[in-house]
């Protein structure tokens, strides 16, 4: 090979190598890690796109060279000159491609192994947070989030301490969703009948979104809530004000304001007495006046509403949207809940 033709082709493989690493690096193409696991997720990506770019750049400069330098003339209708194999050159560009595959299947099984361990906590350990289970539970249209180590504290936001493994154990009540926080760099689907699992360890303080990444019915889009990574006080901190306020000491079942959260009401809905201002369904804070609208006297309508959502269904609001599976509440249960909804709607 003449010397021009290599410094031709060393010029236009790095034209080409500038191009593509200007396109990966210049647009910001994932969210800003906010976990170890997201870390890790990350350098593999760079690892696998930086070997892409060697290749294009390589490719590209060979297709170009090739397309100036061997082009036929105007009038040349001969045949090209009959070339053999290379056996040379077939050995290396079968190894190179082996030995790049083998290496990106090594980083990656290192990863996801790393990803899914969970450490446990040593005895005495400075840490003793570590490791944290959450229960997640999805339903139409809502994620809610259970502490059983912490006297089964629930909140509709994720909330983590930083830098503590936390394992999610994931299932469903209806359909499936799937749980993703971009930030956290993985998704794992909720199913009926099954648990997931999904360990974090987030590594940033701060709030971000928790999306339902499955099509799960009409309230998909909306089926949102927040992950809130604080430090390991405030949550130290908001455990003990979940304990202290919301059992009030044993008897009596779960309050009526926790029933409305962990069924997901506040998922689709407004409610000022339960602090819920989602406006998937209907504001509950005027049931007053949609009961009149509905012909029915208010404790009645909104009993009729929770397990028969479809008998009356507010105008601009599709029929079908509130879950069905409300009219196997325990009667005790529907009962608070009629009456904590009677009672903050006429407030
Ligand atoms: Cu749940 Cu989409």
């Amino acid at each position: 090979m003449r010397r021009g033709s290599v410094v031709q082709l060393v010029a236009l493989g790095a034209v080409f190598g500038a191009a593509a690493a200007a396109v990966a690096l210049l647009i910001t193409w994932l969210p800003r890690s906010a976990s170890e696991q997201a870390d890790r997720i990350d350098f593999v990506f760079w690892f696998v796109t930086a070997i892409c770019i060697a290749i294009f750049a390589l490719v590209a400069a060979v297709i170009v060279y090739a397309v100036f330098n061997f082009r036929a003339g105007p009038d040349d209708d001969s045949d090209g000159p009959p070339v053999h194999g290379h056996t040379g050159l077939e050995i290396v560009w079968t190894a190179v491609p082996a030995v790049l595959v083998t290496a990106i299947s090594i980083v990656s099984a290192v990863v996801l192994a790393r990803n899914e361990h969970v450490p446990r906590a040593a005895a005495g350990s400075p840490n003793p947070l570590r490791p944290l289970v959450v229960d997640v539970t999805a339903q139409q249209f809502a994620w809610l989030f259970k502490y059983p180590g912490y006297g089964n504290a629930t909140s509709s936001t994720l909330r983590l301490p930083v830098h503590t493994t936390v394992q999610l154990r994931l299932s469903a009540l209806d359909v499936l969703h799937s749980f993703w926080v971009p930030e956290f760099g993985q998704k794992q689907d909720a199913v009926p009948g099954l648990v997931t699992k999904l360990v974090i360890t987030p590594k940033r303080v701060g709030t971000f979104p928790v999306i339902c990444t499955e099509l799960c019915g009409l309230g998909h889009a909306v089926m949102r809530s927040e992950a809130e990574v604080m430090t390991t006080s405030k949550f130290a901190a908001w455990v003990k004000s979940q304990n202290e306020g919301g059992a009030s000491g044993g008897g009596g079942g779960p309050s009526a304001k926790s029933l409305f959260v962990s069924n997901g009401c506040n998922g689709c809905h407004t409610f000022k007495s339960a602090g819920a201002k989602a406006d998937i369904g209907p504001d509950l804070d005027k049931l007053a006046e949609e009961a009149q609208r509905a012909g029915k006297p208010l404790e009645e309508f909104i009993r009729e509403s929770i397990v028969n959502p479809n008998a009356y269904v507010e105008p601009g609001y599709p029929k079908g949207l509130m879950p069905g599976t409300f009219a196997g509440l325990p009667q005790a249960q529907l009962d608070a809940l009629v009456s904590f909804l009677a009672a903050g709607s006429k407030q």
